[in-house]
């Protein structure tokens, strides 16, 4: 009998490899969405999440749930953000648990982020970390999270924890660096030691598969990257070699970003609004993000197969300049 998935947020960054992925694999997908879109499922539902009542009959034959819909790749955090990442990640997701358990669904695969552990810059990077601060993305996040593993709604939920995920056509932090790059915007700053971990979307789905299917990810919360992790220098030197452009031979003191991260944070203050280069834009880019795949490894045999070197000119390609 074909196995009946439900992807929420089809029609993002990840969702059309998922939905792809899951067919390939013999599923019929029947994706919610926003707005009426063509892609790679089979059927569709127009539900906004968190604000509209999730109809039960989405939910009807369904095997597994994969719940994507959310609000990512956010920048800036202004006033009012706690409760519109409430909405869009956690009461959708309150929202499609309760449905599922109407119905008698069997798997939940919940795409939260390594950002509801912490920074990843220090003991952040180890799932059982409680962090005294969340940004608020990482907050409804983590609330989502505690919600799916206990309510007790479905038979099989898993939380999966994606750090930042690449592929063709990237948003938010990829996407600014490789446009900042291209432009010739972005300094030749030096090596700073800092780390961030990634993986390729198609790893990602793989991950999500192996979880819906084996019986040991019953409960489980999985911090999903490619094993390598990358610093700033790293990934501007990728990008450059993807652009057929020489590396610089001389690097930015570090130093002077920084003074020019204070003059924004102090434009901000007087403005009343964020600068578009302030200290949290250059913490982000040149700060760690450094987290522990290895228990999806170890317990569910999940073995990553991209690296962002290899995945660079595609992903470049992929990316407009700035008109
Ligand atoms: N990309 C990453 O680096 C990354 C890393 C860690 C975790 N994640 C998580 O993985 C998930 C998918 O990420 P993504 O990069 O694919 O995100 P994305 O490109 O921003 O896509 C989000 C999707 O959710 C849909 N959506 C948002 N609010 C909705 C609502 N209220 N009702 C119905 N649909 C709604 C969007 O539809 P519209 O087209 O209508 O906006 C879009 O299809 C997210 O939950 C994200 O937090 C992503």
């Amino acid at each position: 009998m074909t196995n009946v998935a439900l992807v929420s947020g089809a029609s993002g960054f990840i969702g059309p490899s998922l939905c792809r992925r899951l067919k390939v694999a013999g599923w019929h997908v029947r994706a919610i969405m926003r707005r009426p879109m063509p892609g790679p499922w089979d059927a569709s539902v127009l539900v906004d999440l968190g604000r509209e009542p999730v109809p039960l009959k989405t939910l009807a034959d369904v095997d597994c749930v994969f719940h994507l819909a959310g609000k990512a790749h956010a920048l800036a955090q202004g006033s009012g953000a706690d409760e519109e990442y409430r909405l869009a990640n956690c009461q959708s997701t309150l929202d499609l648990l309760a449905a599922s358990r109407a119905q008698g669904v069997r798997g939940f695969v919940y795409f939260s982020s390594v950002k509801a552990i912490g920074k990843g810059d220090g003991p952040g990077s180890n799932p059982g970390f409680e962090p005294a601060c969340l940004s608020p993305y990482g907050r409804s996040k983590r609330a989502a999270e505690d919600a799916v593993l206990a309510s007790g709604a479905v038979p099989h939920p898993v939380v999966l924890r994606p750090s930042l995920v690449y592929g063709p056509n990237p948003k938010g932090y990829l996407e600014l660096l490789i446009r900042a790059v291209r432009a010739g915007w972005f300094p030749p700053l030096p090596d700073l030691g800092n780390a961030r971990s990634m993986v390729h979307r198609d790893d990602l789905v793989e991950a999500a598969l192996r979880c819906t299917l084996d019986p040991r990810a019953r409960g489980q919360t999985y911090v999903v990257t490619d094993g390598t992790p990358y610093s700033t220098r790293q990934i501007y030197e990728f990008i450059l070699a993807s652009l057929g452009r020489r590396v610089p031979g001389w690097t930015l003191p570090p130093g002077l970003l920084r003074v020019a991260a204070l003059g924004g944070d102090a434009l901000g203050r007087m403005r009343g609004r964020r600068f578009v280069f302030d200290s949290a834009v250059l913490d982000k880019l040149i700060g760690s993000a450094l987290y522990d795949g290895g228990q999806i490894c170890r317990e569910l045999g999940f073995a990553p197969y991209r690296h962002l070197g290899e995945s660079m000119a595609e992903i470049v390609a992929s990316t407009r300049p700035v008109v």
